[in-house]
């Protein structure tokens, strides 16, 4: 704990509202807006259940395949399967350890042919390292296949972006103003949605909880409705759809609010040691390709290109064959 957690929870007790609603989820909602760049934020119990929420708004039904990493949590995953669709897995480009932009691409091409594409797309930013979510985004656009990024361990991580390919350049939109071409940008920024986790050994947490971020002030506020059990505006208890009791306590979101504040400070220093726990633990440098080559801006930067240097020059890094059984298992879990 950073040392203000506990003037928020005892402002939280002082205020009365010891509910899943109340002054310190707003202010957590806000708090959190400013730091990511993305519009609109939904303070929920856990990232798994930011993440069911995203695939519920998208109406993922019974059968729909949504293509998910290879290499991520399970939280990630069983989202999928609550909503009866059936994940499947894309194999992770060896530079950043994350969804392979390149077989994304392929893939979608098959699906195409076959006459039957994925109704979502829900790349992992994996400890902390962005995937290329701009090349994602690129690729699922033209078919209109919405991105929801698991960025469940990668709050306070930036990727970088071209400003050349963005319309609405403005701060605000954590676009950058300047004349750069490339600006670097909060995780999930610019996907259908993002989602984060606040658990135990995430950057910053809350104890357990999560944030559901979009643009779409819609997408949130629907979500918002079926996180606080689908309740109709009537005066009495009416449901005409079926809801979830995912809304984060005001105490949990006091600590929240408190961590907020040490950010940079922890993603820094985690950063630091992922960098050393990734390299290390086969012991040897060479039989663990490292997705970044030093940290930079908290845990994360951007996958650099489709391939790195070291990777293709042979620098005795085992490469990484996307031809066999790794790429797009189908079988359900
Ligand atoms: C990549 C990834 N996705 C999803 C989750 C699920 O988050 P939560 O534990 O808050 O449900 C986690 C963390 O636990 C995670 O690391």
């Amino acid at each position: 704990m950073a040392g203000e957690e506990s003037r928020f929870i005892r402002e939280a007790f002082e205020s009365n509202y010891i509910a899943p609603l109340g002054p310190q989820v707003d202010a957590f909602e806000r708090e959190f807006i400013k730091k990511s760049g993305i519009r609109h934020a939904l303070a929920v119990v856990s990232g798994t259940a930011a993440i069911h929420l995203a695939l519920r708004n998208l109406e993922i039904g019974l059968g729909d395949e949504v293509f998910t990493s290879t290499l991520t949590f399970i939280g990630s995953v069983t989202p999928i399967i609550f909503q009866g669709g059936t994940p499947v897995f894309i194999d992770s480009d060896p530079t950043s350890w994350n969804m392979d932009p390149d077989l994304l691409s392929e893939e979608l091409e098959a699906c195409r042919r076959r006459g039957r594409l994925p109704k979502a797309v829900v790349p992992t930013d994996l400890y902390g390292q962005c995937a290329d979510l701009e090349r994602i985004l690129k690729v699922c656009q033209p078919f209109g296949i919405p991105v929801v990024v698991d960025a469940a361990e990668a709050l306070g991580a930036k990727y970088q972006r071209n400003n050349r390919n963005q319309k609405n350049r403005s701060v605000d939109s954590g676009l950058g103003t300047g004349e750069d071409e490339y600006s670097w940008v909060h995780a999930g920024v610019g996907a259908k949605a993002a989602v984060f986790s606040f658990n135990g050994n995430k950057i910053i947490t809350t104890s357990g909880g999560g944030m559901l971020a979009s643009d779409d002030e819609a997408f949130i506020e629907q979500a918002r409705f079926l996180s606080q059990q689908a309740r109709d505006p009537a005066p009495h208890y009416e449901h005409s759809q079926i809801g979830y009791n995912y809304r984060m306590s005001n105490i949990v979101a006091a600590i929240g609010l408190g961590q907020l504040q040490v950010l940079d400070v922890n993603g820094k220093a985690i950063g630091n040691h992922s960098w050393q726990f990734k390299r290390d633990p086969l012991g040897s440098k060479n039989n663990f390709i490292s997705p970044q080559d030093k940290p930079v801006a908290g845990r994360a930067k951007r996958a650099q290109s489709r391939r790195h240097p070291t990777y293709a020059g042979g620098s005795g890094l085992a490469p990484v064959d996307h031809s066999g059984s790794f790429f797009r298992p189908r079988q359900a879990l």
